[in-house]
This record gives C-alpha cells, sequence and structure tokens, in this order.
C-alpha cells in the first residue's frame, strides 16, 4: 500500500509518499515566508501553495522513484489550519484524485503529529505534548478517541515566545534564541497560570516585557520565561499521566526542540517511572509524511473516501472529533 500525503494547514505546503510499512519513501516541502517582521498572511500563504504545489508534488515522486499509478491512495490535511491554506491543500488533492481516480482521504492535521510520532518513537499510548507556534495541547488517547487533557486559553506557547523575542529585540526564529540567551539566566519570578489543566501565556509575556522595559537583563528574563511556561506544561502533563495511568509522554511540535523543556519533562518522568521521547526534528514541525501514514491508517481503520463533490475543509476540527479506534 502506497499513500501520498498533502499537507497544507499553515506556513508549509508539503507532499509525502509513505508505504503500508511506515517508510518515508520521501517528505518533501516549501514553506511560505512572510515578508520581514510579519506574521503570516493567510491570502499570500495561499498563492504560495498554488504556486508551488506541482512542483513540490514532482520532487516526493521522484525521490520515492514512484509514478501516481502506483499510488493507492492520497490523503490531505482537512483541518484545523487557516481556511485559504486548508482550500490550497484540498483543491489540489481534490483535482488529483479526480484526474487520477485514486480515493482521497482526510487526515486530522494534529492526530497525524501523534501518529508520525508514535511511528518514529516507537511509543506504544503515550501523553502527547503537542507544541508549535499555535498549539499547545495535552492530548491522550482514552474511550477511542485522542482527547485533549489540557491546552492554552490563549496563544500557543511557539508564538508566546515568539512575541517577547520580537519585542525584547532579537532575531527570528525566536524560540532558539531565547533558549541561547536563557544560559546562565537568574530567576526573576513571573506569573505562573495553570486553571485545572488549562494554561495560558499572554499575561506571562506581558510582564515579561514590562520586566524587560524596567531594565532586568536580557537573560534573566529569558530563563524566567522558559522556566515558568515550561513548568506551567510539566505540571499539566504529570497531572494527565497521574490521571490515565499511562507511563510515556511524547514531544511534538517546534517548542519540542527545546533542551531545557525536554529535560524538565525527562526529571518528572524519571521520577514517576515514566518514559520521554521527542520526535525527531524532521517530523516535528508540520510535514506531509504524517499525513500519509495517517492516511494509511485511516484506511486500514475502515476511513470511507471523501465523495469528491461535497469535499470540505474543515478549520476548526478537534482532535476529540475523530473515532481514533485504532490505537
Ligand atoms: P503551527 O503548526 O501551530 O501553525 P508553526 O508551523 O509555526 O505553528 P512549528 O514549526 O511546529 O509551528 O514551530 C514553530 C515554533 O517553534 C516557533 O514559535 C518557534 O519559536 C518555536 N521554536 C523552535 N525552536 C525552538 C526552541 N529551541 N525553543 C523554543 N521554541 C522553539
Ligand atoms: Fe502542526
Amino acid at each position: 500500500m502506497i499513500c501520498l500525503g498533502v499537507e497544507a494547514t499553515a506556513h508549509t505546503f508539503g507532499v509525502a509518499v509513505v508505504d503500508g510499512k511506515g517508510r518515508v519513501l520521501s517528505n518533501e516541502r516549501d514553506t511560505y515566508r512572510p515578508k520581514k517582521g510579519w506574521g503570516i498572511v493567510p491570502m499570500d500563504a495561499r498563492n504560495h501553495h498554488e504556486e508551488k504545489a506541482s512542483k513540490v508534488m514532482e520532487a516526493a515522486l521522484k525521490k520515492a522513484g514512484k509514478a501516481m499509478e502506483d499510488v493507492d491512495i492520497i490523503a490531505f490535511s482537512q483541518g484545523p489550519g487557516l481556511p485559504p491554506c486548508l482550500y490550497a491543500g484540498m483543491n489540489f488533492s481534490v483535482e488529483l484524485a479526480k484526474k487520477t481516480k485514486k480515493p482521497l482521504l482526510g487526515v486530522n492535521h494534529c492526530i497525524a503529529h501523534i501518529e508520525i510520532g508514535r511511528l518514529t518513537t516507537k511509543l506504544k499510548d503515550p501523553v502527547t505534548l503537542y507544541v508549535s507556534g499555535a498549539n499547545t495541547q495535552i492530548i491522550a488517547h482514552a474511550a477511542g478517541k485522542y482527547r485533549i487533557f489540557g491546552e492554552t486559553q490563549d496563544i500557543g506557547i511557539g508564538n508566546a515566545l515568539d512575541k517577547f523575542g520580537r519585542e525584547a529585540g532579537l532575531t527570528f526564529p525566536y524560540g532558539p534564541e531565547i533558549e541561547k540567551h536563557a544560559s546562565g539566566g537568574r530567576w526573576i519570578g513571573l506569573p505562573y497560570v495553570v486553571k485545572g489543566m488549562d494554561l495560558s501565556f499572554s499575561g506571562i509575556v506581558t510582564e515579561a516585557i514590562k520586566r524587560r522595559e524596567k531594565g532586568e537583563k536580557l537573560k534573566d528574563v529569558c530563563f524566567s520565561i522558559q522556566e515558568t511556561m515550561f513548568a506551567m506544561v510539566t505540571e499539566v502533563i504529570e497531572r494527565a499521566l497521574a490521571h490515565t495511568g499511562k507511563s510515556e509522554v511524547m514531544l511534538t511540535g517546534g517548542v519540542a526542540a527545546n533542551k531545557r523543556l525536554q529535560e524538565m519533562i525527562e526529571i518528572m518522568c524519571r521520577e514517576r517511572g515514566a518514559r520521554s521521547a521527542s520526535v525527531p526534528w524532521e517530523y516535528c514541525g508540520d510535514n506531509a509524511a504524517m499525513i500519509a501514514w495517517t492516511g494509511i491508517i485511516a484506511h486500514r481503520a475502515k476511513q470511507k473516501p471523501l465523495n469528491l463533490k461535497k469535499a470540505e475543509v474543515l478549520p476548526r476540527w478537534r482532535t476529540d472529533q475523530v473515532d481514533a479506534d485504532w490505537v
């Protein structure tokens, strides 16, 4: 079984070819870069995706050594994401499915992050921390679905770090820059905002910016913002472990690259006799291999192909709306 996957929920347009054994034969992408100082402009991202789509697909097939005839199913990221980007991915996939007469499956982007993580880390049934620019979720499988045990109530942890980095005059990419500056910093105390199992980051950013303006050292503020935010997510993960009785933690998303975050979670896991692992960098950010692999899983779980005339994008599709009874 060969699946061609298409990812287009935000910055990245990706196409990948994955086989039924979970071998990634190719994983190509082209990422939209906003103009300097800007965030993502959804219509510009859509134009980027439409422009690059065919080239990325050809590269993916070529690298995999496959032709469209070898492909059994096509899967695409149906949501959640920015509607203009999602449309670019869906329109491209629907056209391809029509032309080649292959079944087309819609895949949930967040679940795809978890499935490629389970494939590459070999963790079986982890509590997952998904921390990217826009997302901060603590997810675990329970009673047939991936359920969100905790999440941000405002902005994602990556965007929070980026906002502070920009205001503090650091250079892009901000997350790794803050990590560098944090080394050797001193604790200055910032608000710690855990509400039940949910988190909130925007007040911390505001306070951190104020502290910096009042003359606190950059390295101290960078250190403290990391310590605070990462301790918050570690606390929620620990409670999710206790509640579900699971013994594995998986880290994914761009922020999972942070060594201090990894360390805090490792320490917490060690103390509980649990195990943690980070998804390899290539599969941590948005990529199409995760969509192709989840397409294969969904196909095996008897998910019906979409009616090409009625296909729709699902910008607010939640993780716990998908029946994931394959776990
Ligand atoms: P989303 O998938 O939510 O739309 P995205 O595509 O921007 O967001 P990713 O590429 O997964 O998400 O992650 C990007 C984020 O990761 C940025 O906010 C960046 O600052 C952050 N990041 C990257 N490396 C590090 C690091 N070493 N420490 C902390 N944050 C980091
Ligand atoms: Fe993502």
